[in-house]
């Protein structure tokens, strides 16, 4: 046969993603999903690709029968190794610029999230930051942090605005995040929150007029963003504003996301429901009949367990969610105040500390978070025409996602079907000078 782009072979496992019924669910597609759901996964298993997509995934013997390495473009021995899909990262705040880890030690010694944001700082502060900073700073910065990502094995990025509070900064970072796109490997999805938090000197009420009347309209004609997100919140935005801003979004062709019931029970996750947005993200305070809305509304729920955990938070509950069957998305919530670009780091979080099992873990950061960005093709999963964006392991199987929680498992990352990171590579891997230096460390040693 001719050439063809890429085939990764031998590898101990290939996860395909969940398992599919004949029906359609209210989220348009046939994934089934929850505790009973099974994970199909392949073992000695490979993946062709053609034209960036998957054209063949199974059994070693079977695809490379087809697909033999030797005619590949390029050709990945995965002995020893998982393959993944690549993973979605559905809610990040990655476009900014300054630094708050002062506020993080103030945290640890006590200081509150919401106290510090009421006095300026938190959101407000990165938002002074963000204003000072210069348009290639910001790109310069996100493509930066989009490196950690990708090497952590995050092939698409939600990146949401929010540190503007004004319509020339808030389209400055949406152009920066589209800039970012276009020249970084990561596919990377625009989210406007201009109702991120309420700038000084000006009420909840006037801004609310501000981001519906001067800054959606100049959003939507900018045409970069594909979301509205909003952070309805105790002391931020009131249920009816978030409901006013999303409604607003929504006329302007901007599907509705919502930062929901984080801190205090406010009715946001409800909202979601009604409304009926992609995603409703946080939860911590949600009840069970919130959750329970959420599936039959076809929302996607969304936990942040990296965000629990570095707010000193209890994390979500799953439990209500787990028992209707919905995907559940986990996402990093990366941002100057949970600052962890690494999926496999939110996997263990969620494992450890929500008490997901491993296979509803990866599935929330691949097909559930696929659903959370409104991906309904097959972007998620390994499944043939699925987009090739792969995750192979330095490990044998998903399962060391957590079991080897807070180191990198990441031995190389493919998009599109070409290798496009290989962070252990020079790290872990000794290469014959470092193979050198060891052995003559160890006879030094002997001697
Ligand atoms: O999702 N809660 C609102 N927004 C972010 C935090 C942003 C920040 O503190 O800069 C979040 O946690
Ligand atoms: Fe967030």
């Amino acid at each position: 046969m001719t050439e063809f782009d890429t085939v990764v072979y031998n590898a101990d496992e290939v996860v395909v993603g969940p398992e599919q019924s004949d029906t359609e669910s209210v989220y348009g597609v046939t994934d089934r999903f929850g505790p009973d759901a099974d994970l199909v996964v392949h073992e000695d298993a490979a993946v062709a690709v053609v034209d960036g997509r998957v054209a063949s995934v199974g059994p070693t013997e079977d695809v490379t029968a087809d697909y033999p390495p030797e005619n590949a473009a390029t050709a990945v021995d995965a002995d020893g190794q998982a393959v993944l899909p690549g993973f979605v990262d559905s809610h990040t705040h990655m476009v900014f610029a300054g630094d708050r880890s002062d506020e993080f030690a103030a945290r640890l010694g006590g200081a509150d999230y919401q106290k510090i944001l009421s006095e300026g700082g938190g959101i407000l502060r990165t938002v002074r930051a963000v204003r000072a900073a210069s348009d290639e700073q910001l790109v310069e910065g996100l493509l930066s942090r989009l490196d950690t990502a990708l090497a952590y094995g995050a092939t698409t990025v939600e990146v949401k605005s929010g540190y503007g509070l004004d319509r020339e900064t808030e389209l400055r970072l949406l152009s920066a995040i589209d800039e970012a796109n276009e020249r970084h490997p990561v596919d990377v999805v625009a989210t406007f929150m201009g109702a991120h938090a309420v700038p000084a000197e000006t009420t909840a009420d006037e801004y609310v007029e501000r981001v519906i009347d001067e800054q959606l309209p100049a959003v939507a004609e900018q045409g970069v963003a594909t979301f509205c997100d909003v952070f309805c919140e105790e002391d931020v935005f009131t249920v009816e504003q978030s409901r006013r801003v999303l409604e607003a979004g929504r006329d302007h062709g901007l599907a509705a996301k919502i930062h929901a019931d984080e801190f205090t029970r406010l009715g946001g996750t409800a909202l979601g429901a009604d409304l009926g947005t992609v995603s409703a993200d946080h939860l911590l305070h949600a009840s069970a009949a919130d959750v329970t809305a959420l599936r039959e509304a076809g929302v996607v729920p969304t936990y942040l367990p990296a965000a629990a955990f570095s707010l000193r938070e209890p994390y979500a509950d799953p439990e209500p969610a787990q028992e209707t069957g919905a995907p559940i998305a986990l996402a990093t919530d990366f941002n100057p105040n949970c600052h962890s670009r690494s999926v496999p780091m939110t996997v263990a979080l969620a494992c450890c500390g929500m008490g997901l099992s491993p296979a509803e873990s990866v599935v929330g950061v691949t097909r559930a978070a696929a659903l959370a960005l409104d991906r309904r093709d097959k972007t998620g999963t390994l499944r043939p025409g699925a987009p090739a964006d792969l995750v192979v392991l330095d490990a044998p199987s998903y399962v060391d996602l957590a079991y080897r929680f807070g180191e990198q498992p990441v031995d190389r990352v493919l998009k599109h079907g070409s290798v496009v990171a290989q962070p252990t590579t020079g790290v872990t891997r000794s290469t014959e000078t470092q193979q050198e230096m060891i052995t003559n460390r160890t006879e030094e040693h002997s001697e």
